[in-house]
């Protein structure tokens, strides 16, 4: 996820190509979800973990944000457009990172190690 934020910031607006390299990142979030959110709601299960609900209601709504930004990336026209495409992004992906990562992932990580 932290190389996915880098690559956000390392855009050029001024790209030709810049259509083509956000839907590359915005792909690379597709499989980040696919693959971590499938893991992650397989250990709630085999754990009993308490907070599932809430949890799997947060990966949702990463999963909807990512499609509506699908949606408004297609809407780009102009260099400005993009500007403020690319600035939405990085706040989600900086609020998804403090709070989602840094947050819940390490309150069911702790739960599950503890367990242990
Ligand atoms: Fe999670």
């Amino acid at each position: 996820m932290f190389n996915i934020i880098g690559g956000f910031n390392n855009l050029d607006c001024s790209d030709l190509n810049i259509r083509e390299k956000l839907f590359f990142l915005l792909g690379r979030l597709d499989e980040y979800a696919a693959y971590h959110f499938a893991t992650e709601e397989e250990y709630f299960l085999s754990h009993g973990y308490p907070d599932s609900e809430d949890h799997i209601h947060e990966h949702h709504y990463y999963i909807d944000t990512c499609q509506l930004l699908y949606r408004d990336c297609y809407k780009c026209k102009s260099k400005e457009d993009y500007q403020v495409f690319i600035g939405r992004m990085e706040s989600f992906l900086i609020r998804w990172w403090f709070h989602h990562i840094s947050e819940k992932d390490v309150e069911y990580a702790s739960f599950i190690k503890n367990k242990k």
